[in-house]
């Protein structure tokens, strides 16, 4: 009788220690690792955040795991191996791939995501681990278990798109940060958050798909009892591409350090896809940034955004009052 679990978690520590010595020290890892150095990682935050390399080869973790001793069907409900069509053996998940290990809340390696290094169209960006028994997505944050003090300690807390904005941020001096992978962020991730912090501040991408994902997680967190306050970002840029063009300071400072309320953010959400200049869109625009006025909200915070619509869209402050009155 075997624990699948331990074996598991086994399984992920070999692993994560085997793709980090292909990226560190082997003629196989050297693309990748200039890949990385030319993103601006430094030697430091690949060794903190146990970045690898895994080989462009079918067996190569499937062979050292079967060498090991691994039960190679828990290494399949790992996740790690996949079997064969024919039955007869198994051959590696990841392949030619950076490979980023995911943990649980304590430490363990419990899940990877591996990036390809061409922006070859044939194949995803990422590829994850499936779910498994150690590996739960709706649980897991990425970096939590590195921020959770700092985010105790500030009651802060920054949650990115992400896992490649996390790594940068840590090198910019902002260490309370996690990421979601991708656009997927559950409720038990914000209760998760909101036992350590009071305040959450959300930073998206600045493309559509990532003001999209900042206003639904906003909701969510608002709806948790979560203090959100939404950080921007100019034009399409990403936390990461932010901090390689302007820096650490700049990112610390104007980005993360000078973040929209919720109004705030919505005002520009709803006038992003607008052209004030047509009336209709006027109309749209004071329609969806009263709808959520009427939402939350004091006399003081409608007060404040009656004035702004008014000089934004040049209505009087009366008429807008009567429409928000007739929606109620
Ligand atoms: P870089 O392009 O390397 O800078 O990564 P990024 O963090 O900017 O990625 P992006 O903004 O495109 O996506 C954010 C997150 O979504 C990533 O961290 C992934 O978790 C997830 N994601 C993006 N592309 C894919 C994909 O092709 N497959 C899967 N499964 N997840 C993806
Ligand atoms: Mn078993
Ligand atoms: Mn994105
Ligand atoms: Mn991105
Ligand atoms: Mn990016």
């Amino acid at each position: 009788q075997h624990n699948e679990f331990k074996s598991m978690i086994e399984a992920h520590a070999l692993a994560a220690n085997f793709y980090s010595h292909l990226l560190l020290n082997t003629v196989e890892g050297e693309e990748a690792l200039e890949y990385l150095e030319k993103r601006g990682f430094t030697r430091e935050s690949i060794e903190k955040y146990g970045i690898g390399w895994s080989l462009n080869d079918n067996e190569a973790l499937s062979g050292l795991l079967k060498r090991k001793s691994f039960d190679m069907r828990d290494m399949e409900r790992a996740g790690l191996c996949i079997m064969k069509d024919d039955g007869t053996g198994y051959f590696d998940r990841f392949r030619a791939r950076i490979m980023f290990p995911l943990h649980d809340d304590n430490g363990n390696v419990v899940a990877f995501s591996g990036r390809i290094l061409t922006g070859s169209k044939q194949e995803a960006k990422y590829l994850n681990s499936p779910e498994t028994p150690i590996f739960e997505k709706s649980h897991i944050l990425y970096n939590f278990h590195n921020a959770r003090l700092n985010v105790r300690k500030t009651g802060k807390v920054i949650l990115f798109e992400g896992f490649m904005d996390t790594i940068s941020a840590d090198r910019a001096g902002v260490t309370n940060s996690v990421a979601v992978m991708g656009t997927s962020l559950s409720d038990t991730h914000l209760l998760k958050l909101k036992r350590i912090a009071k305040d959450l501040i959300i930073c998206c991408d600045g493309d559509d798909a990532g003001w999209e994902a900042a206003k639904r997680f906003a909701d969510m967190a608002t709806q948790k009892g979560l203090d959100v306050k939404i950080a921007l970002l100019p034009g399409k840029m990403d936390p990461d591409d932010y901090i390689t063009e302007h820096g650490g300071d700049a990112f610390r400072e104007k980005v993360i350090g000078n973040p929209h309320s919720f109004m705030s953010f919505i005002m520009a959400y709803a006038k992003r896809s607008k052209n004030l200049s047509y009336e209709n869109d006027v109309l749209q625009y004071i329609h969806e940034v009263l709808e959520e006025l009427a939402k939350r909200s004091s006399p003081v915070e409608r007060d404040l955004y009656f004035r702004q619509l008014s000089t934004v869209t040049g209505v009087s402050i009366e008429a807008i009052n009567q429409q928000f009155i007739k929606m109620a």
